[in-house]
């Protein structure tokens, strides 16, 4: 019997449901489900003072103290690692487990596959879970991230009201539910189904290719756009909240700035960006074909060489 480790952080237990829905297809493995915990766990629903906080340290990738955990064996067939990014990064659980040398060893010459459970951007933080794997001697099989596929600025919207008040409900009554939908949540076998094959043969050549061949799974072109320029903006502002915030006073004044040129950059400055962006398309089709395929094979071992089928 083929042994795979299952393990993951879930604040809300959105990225739970859609594992233990993705797992389906495992029936005949002996699965480890390891679930981490922080050794402070972050409050939920979140402060708007506290949520912008957490930026800095996120971005800058520093890890955190977890909970101590076990894992029963020392190899394994497959490791599923499943993350949800924050503030384009790897969230800080997941940062502190990749980055763990107790946790690193496990993954040399192992099968990884990721599963993201993201608002909508998810390709900085995977450049950072790809780099780690690679680091740790791992091979990246598969990466299914699963998405809000909403309008940006409606799920920008909708997520803040879940996470600040810890509501799930329809926001002022009328924008949709936060969060993944609940059918694609449900759906989620479907992308198993190809992995456990791939799995229980130990060939894991093109299993990405017929992941993405089961549909539903794009990157819209605008959010190659604004993840492209975001994360260095990101990064710039975590240095300097760090750099200025010697007291708690100052760190919260600066943290609150950054809240602020967030929201105007998302609401304000993105929307005739993206309205351009809209316009050019047409001119940068191929372009943004061949991102839209590096993105989704980001770090992928075995990907096919032909020109992906990626819908724009
Ligand atoms: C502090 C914070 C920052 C987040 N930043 C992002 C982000 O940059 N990109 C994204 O797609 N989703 C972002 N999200 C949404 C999460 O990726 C995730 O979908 C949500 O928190 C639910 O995950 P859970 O399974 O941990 O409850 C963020 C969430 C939090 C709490």
């Amino acid at each position: 019997m083929k042994n795979i480790l299952v393990i993951n952080y879930s604040q809300t237990g959105q990225l739970d449901e859609i594992l233990e829905n993705f797992l389906t297809p495992f029936k005949d493995f002996d699965i480890e489900r390891l679930k981490i915990y922080p050794k402070n766990e972050f409050p939920f629903p979140w402060s708007s003072e506290v949520f912008f906080d957490k930026m800095p340290e996120t971005v800058l990738e520093q890890p955190i103290d977890l909970e101590p955990f076990e894992l029963k064996r020392e190899k394994y067939d497959l490791i599923i690692i499943g993350y949800q990014p924050w503030f384009l990064s790897p969230s800080l659980p997941v940062t502190a487990l990749l980055t763990d040398p107790k946790f690193k060893p496990i993954l040399k010459n192992t099968p990884v596959a990721t599963v993201i459970g993201a608002r909508n951007m998810w390709i900085n933080s995977q450049k950072s879970i790809v780099r780690w794997i690679e680091e740790a001697d791992g091979i990246l099989v598969a990466n299914i991230p699963f998405c809000d596929k909403v309008q940006n600025h409606i799920s920008a919207l909708t997520i803040l009201h879940w996470m600040l008040t810890g509501k799930k409900n329809k926001k002022w009554g009328i924008l949709p539910l936060p969060g993944i939908k609940q059918s694609d949540i449900d759906a989620a076998e479907i992308y198993g189904q190809p992995l456990a094959a791939a799995a229980k043969n130990a060939n894991f050549d093109g299993v990405q290719k017929e992941i993405l061949d089961k549909g539903g799974i794009y990157i819209e072109s605008s959010i190659i756009l604004i993840e492209s320029r975001a994360k260095k903006l990101f990064r710039m502002w975590a240095k300097l909240i760090k750099r200025k915030g010697t007291t708690p006073e100052k760190r919260a004044f600066w943290v609150s700035f950054f809240k602020w040129y967030l929201l105007i950059a998302l609401f304000v400055i993105s929307p005739p960006v993206v309205f351009i962006h809209t316009l050019l398309k047409p001119l940068l089709r191929s372009n943004i074909k061949q991102n839209q395929r590096r993105y989704l094979y980001l770090g992928i071992k075995n990907k096919p060489a032909i020109k992906g089928s990626v819908a724009i």
